[in-house]
């Protein structure tokens, strides 16, 4: 209840007064002084953020929802709106507008990302079981799929002898993150997939890659990717670069289990959930970049 009211106070009252008298002592506002005080990176772009969402200004709130082509609008709205004196912060536009782009963008590849989760399966669709089969290509080059629904799926770690019913909730996401995996980096994709079939540590290599889109989807929807975008890209994030970071989830997780060792596939959830755990713990880090480097 304390707490409660604390915080209430500090972010409705508190903040407003301390904000309204550093302004009064600098001749700076909060934003100027967010982007002339922080460093060139996720945390810039955060706490701006932050600031607009918690401005009590519906029109600075506004910001944070601009879209790509609105920003420089915004912009210019934002330095009329807060009086700021441009003449004095050379850099201030040229920084706000960099923050608010990467906003819009984080925002966009978010929806980006959804439609194609929301796209099922369809074995109809041409494009689909072109990419089914491309994916069956890259991972087993040296061996003919001999039907479209076989047993031999079982061999890149799908569940039964059609592959259309394993995508489940991920939908196209988990079809083209597993792709994208085998097309960039053929050499460690292939060199998973059989340690996947280890006799001992074995598991499913396509089932797993699919829950692994799954968190890579859970940690975006959730806000936690923005430092690691905002850090590595400048601008829009594209749909690749949320395919890049699969990528990274893949080749680590693979790598944690073979170093946890778990008895058997049973604990698949509980070292699930520790690999989750450790990533979100970097993902805290404001200068945080998981990348995985030897792209071919
Ligand atoms: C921005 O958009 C999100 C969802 O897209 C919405 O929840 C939020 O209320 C919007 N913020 C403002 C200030 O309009
Ligand atoms: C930016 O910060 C530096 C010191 O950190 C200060 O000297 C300079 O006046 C500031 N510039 C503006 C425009 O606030
Ligand atoms: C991924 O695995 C977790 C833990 O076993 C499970 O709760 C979740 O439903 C799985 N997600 C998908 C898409 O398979």
């Amino acid at each position: 209840m304390i707490i409660h009211l604390w915080r209430y106070f500090y972010t409705n009252i508190f903040r407003f007064w301390l904000k309204w008298i550093v302004r009064l002592v600098t001749g700076k506002c909060e934003l100027q002084r967010i982007c002339n005080g922080t460093r060139k990176n996720a945390e810039r772009t955060l706490r701006i953020e932050y600031s607009l969402e918690s401005s009590k200004y519906k029109s600075l709130q506004n910001a944070v929802n601009a879209t790509e082509d609105e920003v420089e609008k915004y912009v210019a709205f934002i330095i009329e709106e807060k009086k700021i004196k441009i003449q004095k912060d050379i850099g201030f536009a040229s920084k706000l507008q960099l923050c608010l782009l990467q906003i819009s963008g984080f925002r966009k590849l978010c929806l980006a990302v959804e439609d194609l989760r929301k796209q099922v399966y369809n074995s109809d669709s041409k494009e689909h079981e072109e990419q089914l089969m491309e994916l069956w290509n890259l991972l087993m080059p040296h061996e003919k799929l001999k039907a479209r629904i076989t047993k031999q799926w079982c061999d890149i770690g799908f569940q039964g002898d059609d592959p259309k019913t394993d995508f489940r909730g991920m939908g196209m996401l988990g079809l083209t993150n597993l792709l994208y995996f085998s097309k960039h980096y053929p050499h460690e994709a292939r060199q998973i997939l059989a340690r996947s079939n280890h006799p001992k540590l074995g598991y499913s290599y396509a089932i797993v890659g699919i829950n692994l889109t799954e968190m890579a989807y859970c940690l975006l929807t959730k806000g936690l990717l923005k430092s690691h975008f905002y850090n590595s890209v400048p601008g829009t994030p594209q749909l690749n670069d949320f395919h890049q970071f699969y990528c990274y989830l893949t080749y680590e997780f693979d790598k944690f289990w073979f170093e946890e060792k778990p008895e058997s596939i049973m604990y698949f959830n509980q070292y699930r959930e520790k690999f989750h755990e450790k990533v979100k713990r970097q993902l805290l880090d404001y200068n945080v970049v998981l990348a995985l480097k030897n792209e071919k």
